[in-house]
């Protein structure tokens, strides 16, 4: 890297190669500074800083402003941070005649979607992508305003009134009230659970150039608006190979139903004919174990037994662990449990439903997604996306009119 020999698209222009790289596994599509994951040794830093570090002693909104800013803030900087995100939570009025449009049913991720775009139609003042000042307004906006959608759009499922935010609980806590209205059970007072999604959301927060991040990325080196860029990336995210995983995992430990099942579904995720995958197990960087991972594992006994919550699905989880990681398939393939294998056991600890665990994610990747596409316009060598192909098609031959077919 660096060395203009190596350079590839320099050596493309001189001899037209290029490389074929599907699922760019080998393909390095930018230089970034936020996030260095080591796959082989299950190391992940946010701007230098571990994982494990960040997740006991960080909160999510500080994590953002480091993941955004490059460095961790001082406490008045971080005060000016929390005081501007909070001022701009707030959604328009007007985007709630647009959440009212969607069907009664619709999933929340697709509401979160078509909302997240449409506010390229609400704040028009932050769509000039050459404005250092816009970029940075429309990354505070995005950051403050996701959860508020999220909230809503769960609001909306359940038939429940649209909840304002209220400005003066902190974020996580915030999102907590605007989504749950259950007097007997205030979750947002709930310190367990509050502590609990801040820590999910931190582990969540980046993770290099996965999926939705190259999504974001690649939409906005067209110099689309944040907004749209952002609302690409949670399209990417909902595939099931992608954050969608962590519904997948609930719904499969459900399946599954007991840890006495477990053998026969194993034995199902190796048959390549059942089109049956382990969900929560695998990952295209780490090859030996993912951080997030072990934190949330560790995490998922201690939530679940401050909240004094016994759910059976965590039992189908651990066994199902123990028989995978000990079976000569899973060990070849260097397959363990990602980030989603347990993050859906403690969602649904903290009454969060399943259809919303993705909406989560989404939240909490915003702050990475922002901080790539703000790193985007500021890099030198930034060029539009616009990968090549082998071309499997016909070869060039003659129209034939329609009376001749
Ligand atoms: N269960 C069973 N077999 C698997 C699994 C799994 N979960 N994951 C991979 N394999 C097998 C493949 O069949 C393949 O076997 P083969 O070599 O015999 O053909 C081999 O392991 C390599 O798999 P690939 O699909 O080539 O690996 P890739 O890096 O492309 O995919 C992915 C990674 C998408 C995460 C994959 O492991 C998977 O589908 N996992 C389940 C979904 C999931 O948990 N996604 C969340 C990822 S983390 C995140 O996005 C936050």
């Amino acid at each position: 890297l660096g060395d203009p020999a190596l350079d590839i698209g320099k050596l493309n222009k001189e001899t037209g190669y290029f490389t074929y790289d599907p699922g760019f596994v080998s393909t390095a599509s930018t230089r970034s500074a936020i996030t260095y994951i080591d796959g082989d040794q299950g190391i992940l830093l946010y701007r230098g800083y571990p994982i494990e570090q960040l997740a006991k002693q960080s909160s999510f909104l500080e994590v953002a402003y480091l993941l955004i800013n490059g460095e961790l803030p001082s406490g008045e900087q971080f005060r000016a941070f929390e005081h501007e995100v909070a001022h701009h939570t707030m959604m328009h009025e007007s985007l709630k005649n647009f959440l009212n449009g969607f069907h009664y049913d619709a999933h929340p991720m697709a509401m979160l979607c078509g909302s997240v775009a449409s506010l390229s139609a609400f704040y028009h003042d932050t769509l000039d992508m050459n404005d250092p000042e816009q970029r940075r307004l429309a990354a505070i906006r995005l950051i403050a305003k996701v959860p508020t959608i999220a909230a809503a759009a769960y609001r909306y499922g359940i038939g429940w009134p649209f909840r304002y935010p209220r400005n003066n609980l902190e974020y996580v806590t915030r999102f907590l009230h605007m989504m749950f209205e259950v007097p007997s059970e205030p979750l947002e007072l709930n310190p367990v659970v509050a502590k609990a999604l801040d820590l999910l959301f931190i582990l969540h927060a980046d993770h290099e150039q996965n999926a939705s991040t190259s999504t974001v990325r690649l939409v906005g080196s067209t110099g689309a608006n944040p907004y749209a860029c952002v609302s690409a990336g949670i399209a990417a995210l909902w595939g099931p190979a992608h954050g969608g995983a962590n519904e997948a995992v609930l719904k499969m430990l459900e399946e599954i139903g007991d840890a006495k099942n477990v053998a026969s579904a194993v034995a199902k995720a190796k048959d390549k004919n059942s089109g049956f995958r382990l969900m929560g197990f695998g990952h295209r960087v780490y090859k030996n174990f993912d951080p997030r991972a072990t934190i949330i594992r560790e995490m998922t006994h201690k939530v679940l037994a401050d909240l004094n919550v016994s759910d059976p699905l965590l039992d189908v989880a651990v066994a199902l662990e123990e028989v995978a990681l000990k079976d000569p398939y899973f060990i070849e393939r260097k397959l363990y449990p990602n980030v989603d294998f347990y993050s859906g056991i403690i969602y649904k600890a903290l009454k969060i439903p399943t259809e919303m665990f993705t909406v989560m994610f989404a939240i909490a990747r915003t702050a990475g997604w922002v901080a790539h596409w703000l790193e985007q316009h500021v890099t030198p060598d930034a060029k539009i996306g616009r990968p090549r192909q082998i071309y499997t098609g016909a070869a060039e031959r003659a129209y034939v009119p329609v009376d001749k077919r």
